[in-house]
């Protein structure tokens, strides 16, 4: 990424992070309802899965400067989520969810235009599906025959 996009990137993020606690709500609520099997790979307690998309959103923003030097901690990461039963094809609901989730936060930050959101949008959207692309890399190194976590 450009060092321009990566300075977006930042910036967006730290203008939504004050909200994270809605935008999880927001995302949970709409990833569940789309698809209600995911559900049990999570735990029960809603407020330790907010985790996930604080963990996954802060990992993001705040070392994408180094995206490279993370691919194999990313590789990792998805070879653990392999582990806890998630599913290459799990994959793309849970990132359109997060772009949409983003979309609305980044729309609900003042003194920003029309062209630097759907900027910064193209630019999530690029690092969730690098991001994604590194972690299912690391998937196919789980045995393939390893039972998942859910039928
Ligand atoms: C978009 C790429 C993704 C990223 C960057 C990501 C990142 C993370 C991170 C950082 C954690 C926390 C690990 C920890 O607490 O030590 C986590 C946990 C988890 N992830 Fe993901 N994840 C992604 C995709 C997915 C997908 C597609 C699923 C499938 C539903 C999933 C399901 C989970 C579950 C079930 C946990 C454990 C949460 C819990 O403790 O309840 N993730 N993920």
């Amino acid at each position: 990424m450009s060092p321009e996009a990566l300075r977006r990137v930042r910036e967006s993020y730290a203008s939504f992070a004050p909200r994270m606690p809605e935008l999880t709500a927001a995302f949970y609520r709409r990833l569940f309802a789309r698809r209600p099997d995911l559900r049990p790979l999570f735990r029960d307690d809603l407020t330790l899965q907010e985790r996930h998309l604080a963990a996954s959103l802060e990992l993001i923003a705040l070392n994408l400067a180094m995206l490279d030097a993370l691919e194999e901690p990313l590789r990792q990461l998805g070879a653990d989520h392999a582990r806890a039963g998630v599913r290459a094809a799990d994959y793309p609901p849970v990132v359109e969810t997060l772009l949409e989730v983003i979309g609305e936060a980044l729309a609900g930050v003042p003194a920003s235009s029309d062209a630097s959101r759907a900027e910064s949008a193209a630019d999530w959207r690029r690092l969730l599906e690098a991001v994604g692309r590194h972690m299912l890399a690391g998937a196919t190194r789980v045995e393939p025959d390893r039972p998942a976590a859910r039928p």
